[in-house]
């Protein structure tokens, strides 16, 4: 079961008090604040001084419908609503984007404005999203806050890795919003979820029991983007749902989950640690980095090829004839990690996307790159769904290892992960 899976009105009463940091992912909390809300949910926001350089009052209490607090001396305030009052009217406290200066207050319990002064006065869990640049989050005094703070009970979701508003690239990301609903909706469930290394989470209750518990596995999911020119790229079709799934499957199992993804249109999985690449040569560096691991799943499409000059300009026709493209191979990820001398993941699984004589393709592919098991699926189009499989929620697949082929019915691409997942820890445990 994921760990968010809550029946969707199961919450309704409850409230959360969101406090702003002074962030540049501030503006992300209004769509934050609107999932809330979808899911019946009350809202109620307090803004950081700084927060207001970034996201203004009106919109933000536009989307919570109600109004937005900011002064700790504010007499209308105190009279409606004292401080104390205001952090104990809440079910949950959510820190979004929580700055570093923010976690700083709050681990040395600083209390000289509003936000920092409820979240000292509060007796309500807290969830803290962090949002900064990377060396500011690698900081050791950042690190230290935020052990402090994990030791104090205050749970972290994100933050995410991936291109960030100063042109870095690197954890440092607010986690998305629909990563920071599914955390609030299982705190707000009772479960409680300690932090592991890389923000992954487990249970804190049965983290011994589940199935995966203890290992690491590395996902990769959705396609390679391989740029011809600065606006131009090639590209497949993949829409990362079912590596994505296999990715929550696997943490909601136990696992410490590194999710290497190419460029998608879906939330970060919660509980995952996601890295967010857009070339193969990306994602094989970022595999190379989150090693090692005792499952390797490349549930990727990466391009086979990329091109072989990529042009500095954006090319103009009638310069040169686009038909003189050069290409070239790019890295074999997946049998790169089968064939590995040292740390060899204990199980390499590959995923064989294929049009035509898709058994017999995925069986030479299981050979020909080492791996321990091949997930075939037919990609193949109806006429009615170009792309097949591709972006659609059900997947039919075949199992093929060294001893056979299995064949599963057509499922939901959840479902699929799910079984997948069981299958691979029962190898494991083998
Ligand atoms: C344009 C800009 C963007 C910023 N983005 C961030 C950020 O994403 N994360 C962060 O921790 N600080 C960021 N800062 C620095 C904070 O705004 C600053 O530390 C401030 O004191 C935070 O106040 P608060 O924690 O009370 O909201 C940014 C500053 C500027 C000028």
């Amino acid at each position: 079961m994921q760990p968010n899976s809550l029946q969707p009105n199961s919450l309704q009463p409850k409230r959360i008090l969101l406090i702003v940091g002074g962030g540049i992912a501030a503006y992300k909390v209004l769509d934050l604040c609107r999932l809330i809300r979808r899911k019946g949910l009350l809202v109620r926001a307090v803004m950081t001084k700084t927060a207001g350089e970034f996201v203004t009052p009106l919109s933000l209490g536009s989307v919570t419908g109600d109004k937005v607090y900011g002064e700790l001396f504010s007499l209308t305030d105190e009279a409606e609503m004292g401080h104390i009052e205001l952090s104990r009217d809440a079910d949950l406290v959510v820190v979004a984007p929580a700055t570093a200066n923010l976690l700083a207050k709050m681990a040395h319990g600083l209390a000289d404005d509003l936000a920092t002064t409820l979240l000292l006065a509060t007796d309500k869990k807290v969830l803290a999203a962090p949002a900064m640049n990377l060396r500011m989050w690698a900081h050791p005094a950042t690190r230290r806050n935020v052990e402090r703070l994990t030791a104090d009970g205050v749970t972290f979701i994100g933050p995410a890795s991936g291109s960030m508003a100063c042109g870095e690239f690197g954890v440092g990301r607010l986690a998305e919003p629909p990563a920071i609903l599914a955390a609030i909706e299982t705190m707000l469930s009772g479960d409680t979820l300690i932090p592991l290394p890389d923000g992954a989470w487990a249970d804190a209750g049965d983290s011994g029991r589940r199935p995966l518990s203890g290992r690491h596995v590395i996902v990769t999911s959705g396609p390679t983007h391989e740029p011809i020119d600065p606006v131009r790229y090639i590209a497949n079709r993949s829409s990362g749902k079912q590596g994505h799934a296999i990715a929550a499957a696997a943490a909601a199992a136990g696992a410490r989950v590194t999710l290497v993804s190419g460029p998608v249109a879906l939330p970060d999985p919660f509980g995952v640690t996601t890295v967010h690449v857009e070339t193969a040569r990306e994602m094989q560096d970022a595999v190379d980095r989150a090693m090692p691991c005792d499952i390797f799943i490349g549930a990727a499409a990466v391009a086979d090829w990329r091109t072989g000059d990529v042009a500095g300009q954006k090319l103009k026709k009638g310069h040169g004839n686009p038909s003189e493209l050069t290409l070239v191979e790019n890295p074999d990820i997946l049998a790169g990690v089968a064939r590995r001398t040292v740390a060899r993941p204990r199980l390499v699984v590959g995923f064989a996307a294929e049009t035509t004589d898709v058994l017999a393709h995925a069986k030479a592919k299981l050979a020909r790159k080492g791996c321990d098991l091949i997930v075939a699926n037919d990609v193949s189009t109806s006429g009615e769904t170009p792309g097949g499989v591709m972006g659609q929620a059900t997947n039919t697949v075949h199992l093929i290892d060294r001893d056979g082929i299995e064949s599963w019915p057509t499922m939901g691409k959840e479902a699929i992960a799910e079984r997948l997942v069981a299958r691979l820890a029962a190898m494991l445990a083998k």
